[in-house]
């Protein structure tokens, strides 16, 4: 994004002390009305759901997350190192067969590499036996549903978002039919799995786009500690952990029945301008997120999870957290478990695209899982496209929402499901119908 684009308004001439004292006049310009202080009792750091680990032997890279379940890994799951989000599209003349044949296939090989194993076909059982923690997520796009001829199945809020204002969106990012959400903390086995799901999947779909991400790598930090995004702030702070708020938030429980269990990504790739941003010192970086960089406490607290006080006032009478800080327009006004959602946003950055003038091209990959985006996700990112000081740096150039099937089971192909009623393979259900 360079400074003349139009969704960045800061002049190239700007300076960190004028760009305080915007500040300081926007705070003191902005009621606090709509922001009250949300309890935060829930909050703490990121805990493994029992039962979501099986234990290996102690080799590093042996750790596995549970393939079956209830709902599928890699949303509840804490953040592995490294992300490969992939979406396809189906080959000319698919039908509900092919999605049939695909779902049991890629189901099956996702179990074997996520434990460690060689699925059918692969010559490569040392590419596959350091899973690293990792997870593999199905979902499926709006085209889905006409693909497989069952258009009445599809969730109501399945399809483009609504358009907010600052969009700057790329066809090439857009809506796709499938999408694979693969994590490790392991690169060359996420390679791997990736490579072998799209190998599997080549009679079937096309990829459609691929984007890569990245967090603190496992083992060069505590267990459990917030990671960094590349404006250097602990990203991920706010978020469900409890099952009971996954319940409440993430795992759908209404709508057709055979997503029973899943739940709703949204995906928005969302561009970060580095070389503006740090034109600013340190503390203006804090005054546009409301919270430490060094912690990530909000500015009226001193530890990273105590709630913010969006009525707290400086010795000038101005709000400590400017209210239009991202912390204060992204926090739900009133607390209830809708606008709230499950993030889980990776990093990018790719070589500067030559020509731009810029000399990074770096950004987020920010995924998230609620139950319905038009009461979770939608309304946050319409309060924050009206008014966040982060827009100043940032720009969404990517969106794609996909509905995430539940978990599944192994046994025999019979139905498709158990007698429990859980699918022996990603959308048994809506697939079998
Ligand atoms: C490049 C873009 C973005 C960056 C760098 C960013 C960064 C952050 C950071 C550092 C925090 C504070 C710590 C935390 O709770 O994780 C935060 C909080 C949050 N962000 Fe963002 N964010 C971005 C985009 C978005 C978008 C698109 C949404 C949703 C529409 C969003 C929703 C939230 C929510 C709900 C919170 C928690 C608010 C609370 O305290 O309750 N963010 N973000």
């Amino acid at each position: 994004m360079s400074p003349d684009h139009p969704s960045c308004p800061v002049p190239r001439s700007l300076t960190r002390r004028g760009f305080l004292a915007g500040l300081s006049a926007g705070a003191a310009g902005v009621g606090l009305a709509a922001c009250s202080p949300e309890t935060r009792s829930d909050l703490g750091p990121e805990v493994i759901p029992p039962g979501d680990r099986e234990v290996g032997d102690a080799r590093p890279g042996n750790e596995t997350v549970m393939f079956d379940g209830e709902h599928q890994a890699g949303i509840a799951t804490p953040f592995q190192a490294h992300l490969n989000l992939v979406a396809f599209t189906f080959v000319e003349g698919a039908d509900r067969g092919s999605a049939r044949r695909l779902m049991r296939l890629w189901t099956e090989d996702a179990r074997r590499l996520c434990r460690g194993q060689t699925p059918l076909g692969d010559l490569e059982p040392e590419m596959a036996d350091t899973p690293a923690n990792l997870t593999v997520t199905c979902g499926f796009g709006a085209r889905f549903f006409d693909v497989i001829g069952r258009p009445e199945a599809k969730p109501g809020w399945l399809g483009a978002l609504p358009a907010f204002s600052r969009d700057q969106l790329e066809e090439k990012w857009g809506e796709a039919d499938v999408v694979l959400q693969i994590c490790s903390n392991d690169p060359v086995t996420l390679s791997h799995a990736t490579r072998h799901l799209i190998r599997a999947g080549v009679d079937y779909v096309t990829v459609r786009w691929f984007q890569q991400g990245f967090l603190n790598s496992d083992g060069r930090r505590p267990d459990n500690v917030t990671p960094r995004n590349l404006f250097g702030q602990k990203d991920g702070t706010v978020n469900p952990r409890t099952e009971e708020e996954f319940d409440d938030i993430v795992w759908i429980d209404e709508g057709p029945e055979w997503l029973y269990g899943g739940t709703a990504l949204v995906v928005r790739r969302i561009a970060m301008n580095l070389d503006e941003w740090e034109i600013l010192d340190r503390t203006s970086r804090e005054v546009v997120m409301g919270r430490t960089l060094e912690s990530g406490a909000p500015l009226t607290g001193s530890d990273e999870f105590d709630a913010p006080d969006f009525g707290a006032r400086d010795s000038y009478g101005l709000p400590v957290i400017d209210p239009a800080s991202h912390v204060a327009r992204s926090t739900n006004p009133v607390d209830e478990p809708y606008q709230k959602i499950r993030r889980r946003a990776f990093n990018y950055d790719l070589p500067p695209e030559p020509g731009s003038g810029q000399s990074s091209n770096a950004g987020l990959v920010f995924i998230c899982f609620q139950k319905n985006p038009l009461d979770q996700f939608v309304p946050i990112q319409q309060r924050l496209d009206e008014k966040d000081r982060l827009n100043q740096w940032i720009v969404h150039v990517g969106s794609a929402v996909f509905a995430c099937p539940p978990g599944v089971q192994e046994g025999k192909p019979g139905d498709g499901r158990t007698q429990g009623g859980r699918d022996l393979y990603w959308g048994a259900a809506l697939l079998e119908e």
